[in-house]
C-alpha cells in the first residue's frame, strides 16, 4: 500500500484528524499539500512534519469560499506540479437543538461547513485529476448521516449531503482511474472530546490515526477498484 511521492492535498489539516492524517500521510512518502484558515497553525504543522520544502506546502483558505477553494488549488498546483489526492477532513460540529428549535442560521453553517465545503473542493480538484487520469477523493462524513440521533439534525442532514455528493462523483469518475469515497467516523478521540465529555469511556473512541490508516489504504493504488464506498470507522461505541 504505497502513496510514496503523491501530492495529497488535505483539507482541516490543522484540526485533531488533519493533523494526525497528515503524519500518517508523511510518514508512507506522500507529498502534502496543507490548508486550514489560520496560518500560524499551518506553519506550527508544518515545522513538526518536518518535510522538505519540495515536499510540502501550506496556503491558508477558507473551504466555503469559491474563490478561496480555487485559489488554493491553484497554488498547490503551481507549487507542487499535480493533486493525486484529496482529503476533505474540514467540518466541524453544530447541534445540540431539536429541530423545531433549530435556528436557520444553524442550518446555513453546518451546510456551508460540511457540504459546500466538500462541493468546492472536489469540483476544484475534479477537472485536474481527470486530465492526469488518476485521482483519489475521500471526504469525512459521520456516521450521524447514516444513524441520525436526537438533536443533530443540521449536523446529520449535512453530512448525509456530503455522502450523496461522494457517491455521485464516484458514478460520474467510474472507469477514469478516480475514485471517490467515505468514511464515517463516531465519536473521534480528539481533546476537545475530552474537554466536552470528561466522564465518557474514551478507549471507545476512534484514534485518529486509525481513521487516517483508512484514508491511507483509499488513496492507495490498491484500493482503485473501491469507489463509492462509505467505510463506517465507529471504534468499539
Ligand atoms: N470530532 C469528532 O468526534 C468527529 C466525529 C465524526 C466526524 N467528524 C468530522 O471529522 C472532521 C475533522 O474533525 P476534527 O474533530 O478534527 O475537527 P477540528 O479539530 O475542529 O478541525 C477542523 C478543521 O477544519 C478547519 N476549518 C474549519 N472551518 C474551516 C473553513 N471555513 N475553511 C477552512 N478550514 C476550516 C479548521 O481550521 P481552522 O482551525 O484554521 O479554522 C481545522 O483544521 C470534520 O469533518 C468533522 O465533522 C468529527
Amino acid at each position: 500500500m504505497s502513496v510514496q511521492d503523491r501530492v495529497v492535498l488535505i483539507t482541516g489539516a490543522t484540526g485533531a484528524l488533519g493533523q494526525a492524517t497528515s503524519r500518517v500521510f508523511a510518514q508512507a512518502g506522500a507529498r502534502l499539500a496543507l490548508t486550514g484558515r489560520s496560518e500560524g497553525s499551518l506553519q506550527e504543522l508544518a515545522a513538526s512534519l518536518g518535510l522538505p520544502g519540495d515536499r510540502l506546502l501550506t496556503h491558508p483558505a477558507d473551504v466555503t469560499d469559491a474563490a478561496s477553494v480555487d485559489g488554493l488549488v491553484k497554488q498547490v498546483l503551481a507549487g507542487l506540479g499535480q493533486v493525486d489526492a484529496l482529503l476533505h477532513v474540514a467540518g466541524g460540529y453544530r447541534g445540540g437543538k431539536a429541530v423545531a428549535d433549530t435556528e436557520l442560521d444553524d442550518l446555513d453553517f453546518m451546510l456551508g461547513l460540511n457540504l459546500r465545503s466538500a462541493f468546492l473542493v472536489c469540483r476544484a480538484v475534479l477537472p485536474h485529476m481527470a486530465e492526469q487520469g488518476w485521482g483519489r477523493i475521500v471526504a469525512v462524513g459521520s456516521r450521524s448521516a447514516v444513524q441520525p440521533a436526537r438533536r443533530s439534525g443540521v449536523y446529520a442532514a449535512s453530512k448525509a449531503g456530503l455522502i450523496a455528493l461522494i457517491e455521485t462523483i464516484a458514478a460520474e469518475v467510474k472507469g477514469t482511474g478516480i475514485t471517490a469515497n467515505a468514511v464515517l467516523p463516531s465519536t473521534i478521540d480528539t481533546p476537545a472530546n475530552r474537554r466536552t465529555m470528561p466522564k465518557a469511556d474514551f478507549s471507545k473512541w476512534v484514534p485518529p490515526a486509525q481513521i487516517a490508516a483508512a484514508m491511507l489504504y483509499l488513496c492507495s493504488d490498491e484500493a482503485a477498484s473501491v469507489n463509492g464506498a462509505r467505510i463506517p470507522v465507529y471504534g468499539q461505541a
